[in-house]
């Protein structure tokens, strides 16, 4: 199916083409998602051509309340609805034990699934509005960076979907925190949104589930995403990478300076906030997949708050040392 698409903030189109069964692009906090129907099966199955996404890498549900996560699964342990309580609206997404009213289409089989409460007011809107859960992978092409804005949308899905609710730039630019609570312990699947830091506050009993790629029954995160067209090398010595790229055209990703031995380079924060590194991570890595540079080099974040989900990705772009 093709579609001429349109772009705007009619929250009543959106849900149009939402009750017609199509697949529309819905803003977030973190990414954009492409959104359809989750209770529908017919509806869900337009993301995955969309997105030319294999069947095996489950989509997460999104709500607009507690309540309705209810609903929704058949188990919420207490210390799942704690955090619920305290990040949610927000970029964290729980892995809970589903009812039937959720296509396993959606879970890719798995018994559970991934909630969460997109923290965007477009979207919240459009969710009260709206009588089913909205199923949203990030609106991007299978494997290739999650888009942060509308436009970023429109480069890949352009004619794809018939129209992409914009509301702006991404706030947090990087996709949620996804965990799973597991008797009295978290195991966290996927870095994200919400610091580690944040988590240890409810308890010690903290493990990484990350990267399970090799078993796609058991999905968490592919090793190959996010990846941009370019080879990107991911170093702590970007000193010596410069050296070894000597003669070619390089695109350098820093945390705050703005050249390093001659080399102009984009960082992703001149005041050291990894926040505001995480919300221009993406839009950074187009622009440079985009640009006339023959490789990208981006250097090691610090490995704290939202450095982790920012080295995160970039290990999982880059074409060195996975
Ligand atoms: O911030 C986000 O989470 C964005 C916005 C749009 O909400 N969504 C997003 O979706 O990043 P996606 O599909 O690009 O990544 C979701 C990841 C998948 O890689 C999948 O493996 C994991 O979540 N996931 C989803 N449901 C799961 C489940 N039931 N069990 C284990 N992992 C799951
Ligand atoms: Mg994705």
């Amino acid at each position: 199916m093709s579609f001429s698409t349109e772009s705007g903030n009619d929250i009543e189109k959106a849900k149009y083409w939402l009750l017609c069964d199509e697949a529309v692009a819905i803003p977030t906090e973190t990414v954009y998602g492409l959104a359809a129907n989750a209770l529908q099966a017919s509806a869900v199955i337009k993301i995955f051509k969309v997105k030319n996404r294999p069947a095996f890498d489950p989509l997460i549900v999104h709500v607009n309340s507690a309540e309705v996560i209810f609903k929704y699964v058949i188990e919420f342990p207490s210390l799942a609805q704690d955090l619920c309580a305290a990040f949610m609206p927000g970029p964290l997404t729980l892995i809970l034990p589903k009812k039937d009213e959720i296509p396993d289409l959606v879970t890719s089989g798995l018994p559970k699934v991934g909630i969460r409460i997109p923290d965007h007011p477009l979207s919240l809107r459009l969710l009260n509005e709206i009588n089913f859960p909205l199923a949203a992978p990030s609106a991007n092409p299978f494997g290739y960076i999650s888009p942060t804005t509308a436009e970023h949308v429109l480069q890949q899905l352009n004619g794809k979907i018939p129209y992409v609710l914009d509301g702006g730039p991404c706030r947090v630019g990087v996709e949620s925190t996804i965990i799973e609570v597991v008797g009295d312990e978290i195991f966290v699947h996927r870095l994200g949104g919400i610091p580690l830091e944040s988590l240890y506050k409810f308890t010690s009993k903290i493990q990484l589930r990350l990267n399970q790629s090799s078993n796609p029954a058991a999905p968490g995160q592919l090793s190959a995403h996010y990846a941009p067209r370019k080879q990107l090398f991911f170093t702590k010595n970007v000193v010596l990478a410069i050296e070894k790229a000597s003669g070619k055209k390089i695109g350098l990703i820093t945390f705050t300076d703005k050249s390093i031995n001659g080399v102009q380079a984009i960082p992703l924060s001149e005041t050291g906030s990894l926040e505001e590194a995480a919300a221009n991570l993406f839009k950074v890595m187009r622009i440079l997949d985009e640009s006339d540079v023959d490789l990208i080099i981006a250097e090691y974040f610090p490995d704290e708050g939202l450095g982790r989900a920012i080295n995160d990705r970039l290990r999982r772009a880059s074409t060195n040392d996975k």
